[in-house]
């Protein structure tokens, strides 16, 4: 089961699905990852591992739509059978969505529908919630609202701040993911409506 791995910064889920993917047993390898920025810490962890890389930066494209189909082109390019958004801070668009919809999915460190977007943990510290978490979803057109596949709650503490409560939800999403991603290789995903089975 081939894997492309979106990115654009750290890559620490990456780096996890990179380990899991060296046990035959999982199921599923990561071929390519992708990033919509140079230089970014997670295209050195593809390349110490071997994976080749490519970055599609929206710079470099007219508008928004080209830049769709040029990160469309780039990840076909690497054949997969799933797409994984591993804090790819990017919307992807129709040409994406019309060829990897419904295999495409994301990582996000909320309990989803709650704190969509890019400040997640921030916000749910200003609301002032006791329990966060993550949620691995399945990519749609809108901003981390496709239906959910997995979630996993984190107790926020008295004391956090965004980067100590998101430290700890990064360590649970991390392995949500790869148990995710791996199920998805071995048994499938099966998205009706807003609903998903994996197997
Ligand atoms: C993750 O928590 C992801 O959900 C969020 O940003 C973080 C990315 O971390 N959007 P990394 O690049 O995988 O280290």
């Amino acid at each position: 089961h081939r894997l492309v791995v979106l990115v654009s910064g750290g890559g620490s889920n990456l780096a996890a699905l990179l380990e899991a993917h060296t046990d035959p047993g999982y199921g599923a390898r990561v071929v390519g990852v992708v990033s919509d920025r140079p230089g970014v810490a997670a295209l050195d962890r593809a390349r110490e591992a071997g994976v080749p890389t490519a970055v599609v930066a929206l710079r470099d494209f007219p508008d928004r739509a080209a830049w769709d189909r040029g990160l469309t082109e780039a990840v076909a390019v690497f054949a997969p059978d799933t797409v994984v958004a591993a804090g790819f801070m990017k919307l992807v668009g129709a040409a994406f969505l019309d060829r990897f919809g419904g295999r495409t999915v994301n990582t996000h460190p909320a309990l989803l529908p709650s704190f969509p977007g890019a400040h997640g943990v921030r916000d749910a510290l200003a609301y002032g919630v006791k329990v966060s978490g993550c949620s691995v979803i399945v990519v749609d057109e809108g901003v981390d609202a496709g239906p959910i596949i997995a979630q996993e709650a984190v107790p926020v503490a008295d004391d956090d701040d965004e980067q100590s409560l998101h430290e700890r939800i990064k360590v649970v999403e991390r392995r949500l993911l790869v148990d995710v991603v791996g199920r998805i290789a071995r048994d499938g995903l099966r998205v009706e409506g807003r609903h998903v089975r994996l197997g």
